[in-house]
C-alpha cells in the first residue's frame, strides 16, 4: 500500500489522536491555529539552558526508544504511539501536537521525504531510511532534534548519505562559537557537503528554540553570507538540522520539493534519497554545547 509502483511514498491513513494527560502543560498554540508571535530573544539565562537541556533530554531519549523499535514491518503509525508515550509518560508534551495542525509526536520522513512525515499506515521495508524528529515541550521551553535511521541494511549510497550528513551537523555544531556570524554554520555544511555532489536543502533551516518552537531567527544550512550575519553569543540557542541529498545541488532561488496534499511532507523533487540529524545547541564561551542528548 503506502507506496506506488515505483517504490515511491503515497500517502497512508492516520490514525486518531492519543490522548495527552490533562495535568501536562501545553505550549501556547495547541488550540489555535498558529504560535502567536515570538517577541522576546534567543538568549537564555544559565537556569534556563538547564531546562531547555532537560526537555532536550526527554526528545533525545524519546528517539532512542523509538530507534529501537525501527525494523522491517512497523508502520510509522506505531512508532508514533512509542513517542507519544514515551513523552507523556516523562511529564512532557510532545511539541508537534497540534503545531499549526500537525497531528502527531513524531515526524517520520522516509527515503525522498525531506521533513515532516506524518505517522501513517506505511510499512517499513528493509533497506528504508527513516528520519524522526521529536520535540519535547516541559517547563515552558522545547528541546528539538532528529536522527536517520537505516531498516535492516541500506545500499551503500544511501549509508554513505546518512553517515555523512551526520559528520555535516557535526562541522556545523563545529563551526559556532561566540563572535562569529550564524552564516559561518552553513558554510561549513555547504562545503563538506559538495565533497560529495550532495545537493543541500535551502528552504527549510534552523531556528531559535527555547520559549518558543520557532522563534523567528533562523540558521541557513548553506553559505548565505552576508545574509544571515546576526554574532552568535553566549547563551544563544538554536537547532542545527541538515538536510542532504542525492540529487544534484541546488542552485540558488531553485525549489527542488514538492509538497504533498496533506500541507506538510516535503518530498525532493527528483524523488532522490535524503538525510537529516538534528541538534538544539547553545552559544558557550568555547563553542557550542549539545542541549539534545539522552
Ligand atoms: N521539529 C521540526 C523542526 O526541526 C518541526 C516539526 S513541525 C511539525 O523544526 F509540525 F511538522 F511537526
Ligand atoms: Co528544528
Ligand atoms: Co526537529
Amino acid at each position: 500500500m503506502p507506496r506506488d509502483a515505483q517504490g515511491h511514498l503515497v500517502p497512508g491513513r492516520i490514525a486518531p489522536a492519543l490522548p495527552i494527560p490533562a495535568g501536562i502543560p501545553r505550549p501556547e498554540y495547541v488550540g489555535r491555529p498558529g504560535p502567536r508571535e515570538y517577541t522576546g530573544d534567543d538568549i537564555y539565562s544559565p537556569a534556563e539552558i538547564e531546562l531547555i537541556r532537560e526537555s532536550g533530554r526527554i526528545a533525545a531519549q524519546a528517539i532512542e526508544a523509538v530507534g529501537a523499535a525501527i525494523r522491517p514491518g512497523v508502520t510509522t503509525n506505531e512508532l508514533d504511539v512509542i513517542a507519544h508515550e514515551f513523552i507523556v509518560g516523562h511529564e512532557a508534551y510532545p511539541s508537534t501536537v497540534g503545531y499549526r495542525g500537525y497531528p502527531k509526536a513524531v515526524c517520520t520522513s522516509i527515503n525522498e521525504v525531506v521533513c515532516h512525515g506524518i505517522p501513517d499506515d506505511t510499512v517499513l521495508v528493509e533497506g528504508d531510511i527513516i528520519n524522526l524528529d521529536i520535540t519535547a515541550f516541559q517547563s515552558g521551553v522545547h528541546g528539538d532534534l532528529n536522527k536517520t535511521f537505516i531498516v535492516g541494511t541500506a545500499s551503500p549510497d544511501a549509508s554513505a548519505l546518512v553517515e555523512r550528513t551526520q559528520e555535516a551537523l557535526a562541522r556545523g555544531i563545529k563551526a559556532v562559537a561566540p563572535g562569529r556570524e550564524i552564516n559561518v554554520i552553513g558554510r561549513a555544511i555547504e562545503s563538506y557537503a559538495k565533497r560529495f555532489g550532495y545537493g543541500v536543502v535551502r528552504d527549510f533551516t534552523g531556528h531559535g528554540v527555547g520559549t518558543a518552537f520557532h522563534s523567528g531567527l533562523v540558521v541557513p544550512h548553506y553559505d548565505a553570507a552576508p545574509d544571515f550575519g546576526t554574532v552568535m553569543v553566549p547563551g544563544m540557542v538554536f537547532t542545527i538540522e541538515p538536510m542532504l541529498t542525492l540529487g544534484t545541488p541546488e542552485k540558488p532561488g531553485t525549489v527542488a520539493w514538492d509538497l504533498w496534499a496533506d500541507d506538510w511532507t516535503v518530498t525532493t523533487r527528483d524523488k532522490s534519497l535524503t538525510a537529516q540529524f538534528e541538534h538544539t545547541i547553545v552559544v558557550t564561551e568555547r563553542g557550542a554545547d549539545i542541549l539534545t542528548l539522552p
